[in-house]
């Protein structure tokens, strides 16, 4: 293996040995097969390709200073993979054989879990995808489940340091009542353009409004979003923001903390009123913000007067960290322990 540099890690893809893959064919779900190549070999009318029938998830086992695996609140990750996939009509997998799954192929790549002392950690992505050939709108009738992993450093440039997003009212990520709720492919495609003017223009992500009104935040184009005023951690209710297992997390270590915790739909108003805010999720971990301009308006938001991440963050994030690597107790069981 080539010598990979553990602490310069971004976050991208790097080959590792093995993937597993498992089939639904017939009404049922086969045997998980272990594959060493990254190609998939696919009919060209399969519906994941024409009609968007793909969901995936994203989570990260943390080797700890025990030199053990731990993986984060997995089974939340396959709750949400039977979400996803209700929600496009796909054949549903199964919770344990999802554990099961991820088990395996964290083992098969156990030399690609990054050292504890690097802070990286391998990112873990299951996908589910619509295999049986269509021309008419409807679900497959086969289905193709895959993991594979990357060791991964920092979603964000700089990891735990601030940054600044925006909001561009022209763009949504997702309609009122659409497929924000589930993890599929399609609302991933829609952020990219306004993903990308963002990059150029120096923000780290896209800030989208509800796509209904524009009058309440939402959530950021691959991460959550919350607040801090007051001692009280206020993060959105939407019909169109994916549920983060990392800031419903947060909302318990907010709590254990002390700070009153409000999910409820956040008013565009309130963002001057923030005395921190923050992105958040799996691949984000917690990236503090900055600042959040509204580029339409011509209006900047400075939430880091002191052009430093503040105290509630840090300490969030030190907690989850802690957590994730072993380093405190695992209060709640949100670890499995890969043997
Ligand atoms: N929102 C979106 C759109 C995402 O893609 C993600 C990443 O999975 C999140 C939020 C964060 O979710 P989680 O904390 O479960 O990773
Ligand atoms: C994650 O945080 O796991 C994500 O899926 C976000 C992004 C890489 C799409």
């Amino acid at each position: 293996m080539e010598k990979i540099n553990w602490s310069d890690l971004g976050f991208g893809y790097i080959k590792t040995d093995y993937n597993v893959r498992c089939y639904y064919r017939d009404g049922k779900w086969g045997e998980l097969e272990v594959c060493s190549s990254e190609i998939i070999n696919i009919h060209m009318a399969a519906t994941c390709l024409h009609y968007g029938q793909e969901a995936f998830e994203g989570l990260k086992a943390f080797r700890g200073k025990d030199g053990q695996i731990r993986v984060f609140r997995m089974e939340e990750n396959a709750k949400r993979l039977q979400a996803s996939s209700r929600g496009i009509k796909m054949a549903e997998f199964p919770v344990d054989r999802f554990e099961e799954a991820v088990r395996k192929v964290v083992k098969l790549n156990e030399r690609f879990v990054p050292p504890y002392e690097s802070g990286a950690a391998l990112y873990i992505r299951p996908l589910l995808i619509g295999l049986g050939a269509q021309i008419g709108v409807k679900p497959a009738d086969e289905y193709m489940f895959t993991v594979f992993v990357t060791p991964v450093g920092p979603y964000f440039k700089g990891g735990f340091s601030l940054s600044k997003v925006c909001i561009m009212r022209e763009f949504d990520r997702a309609a009122p009542n659409g497929t924000g709720t589930i993890k599929v492919g399609g609302n991933y495609a829609a952020s990219l353009v306004a993903g990308e003017m963002a990059h150029e223009k120096g923000y780290a992500a896209v800030l989208y409004l509800d796509p209904k009104e524009k009058l309440y935040l939402d959530e950021c184009g691959p991460a959550n979003f919350f607040g801090i005023r007051d001692n009280t951690y206020i993060t959105p209710s939407s019909h169109s923001i994916l549920p983060s297992i990392t800031n419903k997390s947060l909302q318990q270590l907010a709590e254990d903390m002390g700070l009153k915790v409000e999910r409820r739909p956040v008013a565009y108003d309130e963002i001057k009123t923030f005395e921190e805010a923050a992105e958040c999720g799996t691949a984000a971990v917690i990236a503090p913000i900055s600042q959040i301009d509204d580029i339409d308006n011509d209006v900047s938001f400075v939430i880091a007067k002191d052009g430093k991440p503040g105290p509630v963050c840090e300490k969030l994030y030190q907690t989850l960290r802690g957590i994730q690597y072993g380093d405190l107790p695992d209060t709640y069981g949100w670890i499995s322990i890969m043997e």
